[in-house]
């Protein structure tokens, strides 16, 4: 008998388990539960557009995809288009790996008037489901975080648009980007410059731009004996000090655009009205105790800026049917085990990736993620004769009226992308429009 398995969420995380599923010994059917009608999650709509090295890991991606037992169930929405007890009827065993797409909130005065980056990475990332424009008009922008998502959207910001005109972002985004006219973008870190979480890698391409100057404050640029402790035990974080301490005080090269990083100021209040922000107002930190963890010192700082960006982490969100534990925003797991309210595992029920674990960690890591969870669904399911076919679950959706994005409507959309991006001498054109990338999808 084959065991059946519904995986809900189609980027690396879902993928990854498809894929180990696939090399067991036991014999496996995967239904790929997606929400759009492109699989690969962030990957597609998350690492950013100026990275198509990272975006390479697709291929291997599209590779279990095209496997015999996987199928893909694109523009399939859990919890609207299809209940967890309906995939119970239908499979063995569900797998939940619907990842994160919202931002974690900064819980200061003002937090309304500032912009979330993860709806800004959507923005140029060009999700369907989010708005075609995005306001682009602050001369002095701050970008609140030191992660490698405030990287990405510092240097989006600065770059100018036609930069970033190589890349796959469509018509849209291009024109929104090439029309901005931001010149100082602000990077703010709470703690001290031992504890910036950017990848060496990524913060060392920070300064390759023709167009952008990355300028190193000196003041909060302290190393105590926390931070020494601290990076000694975390060699990334070593080599991006290092960087970091290269470019302090370096003469400006006079480039047009510049990112500015600020150590040991953390945000407290965002002023401005109904027309916009004015003012983010920070406080000096420093840093008394053995953790890293901070504390205000009561100096405060105006800065003149017109837009503020949260780049303080993503959260995942809960979903019918499921327990989420609100408060660190993850699905409560033993090892990928789904645990009810009283920490009993519930049984057929696992989760993998950022909605497991919390939203931190690199595409890799998904993939050991997966290994976990796969590893207790297999060793916990046995498959039954009860379970439906394939076909009972494409008359499930056609019943009901759901337009169901196979693989095959992936892999038009892949190639129309692919012939949009040829005719311009780019890799690929990415199409925005939900309607449009069903459309192409079904156009044989
Ligand atoms: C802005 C950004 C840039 C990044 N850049 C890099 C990088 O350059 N290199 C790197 O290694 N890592 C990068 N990462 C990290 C990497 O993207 C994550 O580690 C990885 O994508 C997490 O995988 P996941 O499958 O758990 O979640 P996701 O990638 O979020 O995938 C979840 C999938 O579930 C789907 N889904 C959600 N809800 C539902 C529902 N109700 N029904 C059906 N489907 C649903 C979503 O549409 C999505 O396709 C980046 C992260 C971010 C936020
Ligand atoms: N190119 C890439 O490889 C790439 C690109 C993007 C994302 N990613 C990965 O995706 C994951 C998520 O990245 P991320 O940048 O969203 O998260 P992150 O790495 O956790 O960084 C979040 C940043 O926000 C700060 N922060 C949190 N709360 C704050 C507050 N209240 N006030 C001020 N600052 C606050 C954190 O500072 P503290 O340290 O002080 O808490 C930290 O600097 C990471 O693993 C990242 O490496 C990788």
């Amino acid at each position: 008998m084959t065991l059946r398995v519904a995986i809900v969420g189609g980027g690396p995380a879902g993928i990854y388990a498809a894929d180990i599923l696939t090399k067991s010994e036991t014999a496996v059917s995967v239904d790929l539960i997606e929400r759009l009608p492109a699989p690969f999650g962030l990957v597609r709509y998350g690492v950013a557009p100026d990275h198509p090295r990272i975006k390479e890991i697709i291929k291997a991606l599209q590779r279990v995809l095209a496997k015999p037992e996987v199928r893909f169930l694109g523009n399939v929405d859990f919890g609207v288009d299809v209940k967890l007890e309906d995939l119970r009827e239908f499979y063995d065993a569900v797998i939940v790996a619907t990842g994160a797409m919202a931002d974690r909130d900064l819980d200061i005065p003002g937090e309304e008037l500032s912009h979330g980056a993860a709806d800004f990475v959507s923005w140029y990332d060009a999700h369907p489901d989010v708005p075609t424009t995005w306001p682009l008009d602050a001369p002095s922008v701050a970008v609140i975080g030191v992660g490698n998502v405030a990287l990405d959207v510092a240097r989006v910001l600065a770059k100018t648009g036609e930069e970033m005109l190589s890349t796959d972002i469509p018509a849209h985004v291009h024109a929104g980007l090439a029309a901005k006219t931001t010149t100082d973008v602000h990077v703010f870190a709470r703690r001290g410059p031992a504890y910036a979480k950017f990848s060496p890698l990524e913060l060392r391409e920070l300064n390759h731009s023709p167009n952008v100057e990355v300028i190193v404050h000196p003041e909060g640029f302290d190393v105590d004996e926390h931070g020494m402790a601290h990076i000694a035990e975390h060699k990334a974080q070593k080599m991006v000090l290092n960087t970091l301490a290269n470019w302090v005080g370096r003469e400006p090269e006079g480039k047009p655009h510049r990112i500015h990083l600020h150590f040991a100021e953390a945000p407290v209040e965002i002023l401005g009205d109904q027309r916009g922000v004015t003012t983010l107002r920070t406080e000096r930190t420093h840093s008394p105790n053995a953790d890293g963890s901070v504390e205000g010192t009561g100096e405060i700082t105006d800065w003149d800026v017109q837009a503020v960006y949260r780049a303080v982490g993503y959260r995942s969100s809960a979903l019918p049917g499921l327990p989420f534990d609100d408060r660190a925003a993850v699905i409560p797991n033993d090892g990928g085990r789904v645990l009810d309210l009283d920490g009993r595992p519930i049984p057929g029920t696992y989760v993998t990736g950022w909605i497991k674990r919390g939203p931190v960690g690199l595409i890799g890591h998904t993939k050991s993620d997966a290994a976990e969870t796969v590893g207790h669904l297999l060793a916990e399911t046995t498959a039954t004769a009860t379970a439906r076919e394939p076909g009972d679950v494409d008359a499930y959706f056609a019943e009901r009226g759901v337009r169901v994005a196979t693989h095959e409507s992936w892999e038009l959309l892949d190639q129309h992308e692919i012939a949009l991006g040829e005719a311009e001498g780019r890799l690929r054109i990415k199409v925005g429009d939900r309607a449009e990338m069903l459309r192409v999808g079904t156009s044989a």
